[in-house]
């Protein structure tokens, strides 16, 4: 029978930024649709023909989204604070700590991220390279961040758009930075659920380490 051991996978402050992130990131999101339904202007569609509508009447019942404009933007406003200074605290201790190394995609990212999704599919048998994240994980976190960047700009955008009039023209304009900052919402909405599909699928060892810090791994494989 193979030997175990712990060997050490995600440092502290990156475990904590990780987890108080989901909740932050949930109120954001809450409190954006208390929002959003006091405007709910965008669908999906061709010219006039409307396929999808964000959102249909019964998901605002369903979930009791109706009127709380001023109450979800108190949160909005708030609890924005904490979601920014969570993220600038995450990207400054993978700055300084090194562990950009491993996160950030390079030449052989975008090829490999092909391969780990044709082996997801089943299509790929040959083996991907053992390492802290693969090219397909390197793209899609550095793009979660680089998202959380987008929702902090064209969120301050439209939040104060007199202000910050020369951000919201860089971004194309008050409703371009609209546009853009609900878009990014749905974006996360999707990272998550092929996150936590990606998690589950990865197993109790890959989720004990974002908790705990560590994973067991047969000795032979320490590199
Ligand atoms: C219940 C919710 C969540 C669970 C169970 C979860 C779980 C995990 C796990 C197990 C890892 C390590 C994955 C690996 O080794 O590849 C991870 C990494 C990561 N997750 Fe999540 N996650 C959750 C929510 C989120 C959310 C909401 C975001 C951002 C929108 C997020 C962004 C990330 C990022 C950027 C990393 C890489 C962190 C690093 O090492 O620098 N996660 N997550």
């Amino acid at each position: 029978m193979p030997r175990l051991e712990m060997r050490a996978k995600h440092p502290l402050a990156i475990r904590w930024c990780h987890w108080i992130n989901f909740p932050l990131l949930a109120v954001m999101i809450w409190s954006g649709l208390w929002i959003y339904w006091a405007n709910d202007v965008y669908r999906i569609g061709v010219g006039s023909h409307t396929l999808f509508k964000f959102f249909p009447e019964g998901f605002y019942t369903a979930l009791g989204l109706k009127g709380h404009l001023a109450e979800g933007m108190a949160w909005h406003f708030f609890f924005m604070w904490f979601f920014a200074l969570n993220g600038f605290v995450y990207v400054f201790y993978t700055i300084l700590s090194g562990e950009w190394r491993y996160l950030v995609p390079n030449r052989h990212s975008f090829r490999e991220a092909i391969l780990v999704a044709l082996g997801d599919l089943h299509l790929y048998k040959g083996r991907l390279p053992a390492r802290k994240f693969n090219g397909a994980q390197q793209i899609a976190y550095t793009s979660i961040i680089l998202m959380g960047c987008g929702s902090l700009l064209t969120g301050l955008a439209i939040y104060k758009p007199t202000q910050f009039a020369w951000l919201a023209k860089v971004l194309g304009g008050y409703q371009a930075a609209r546009f853009e900052h609900f878009w990014l919402t749905i974006g996360y909405v999707a990272f998550f659920a092929i996150h936590i599909a990606q998690v589950v699928r990865a197993g109790w060892n890959n989720f004990r380490a974002m908790v705990g810090g560590y994973e067991l791994v047969e000795e032979s494989s320490r590199e």
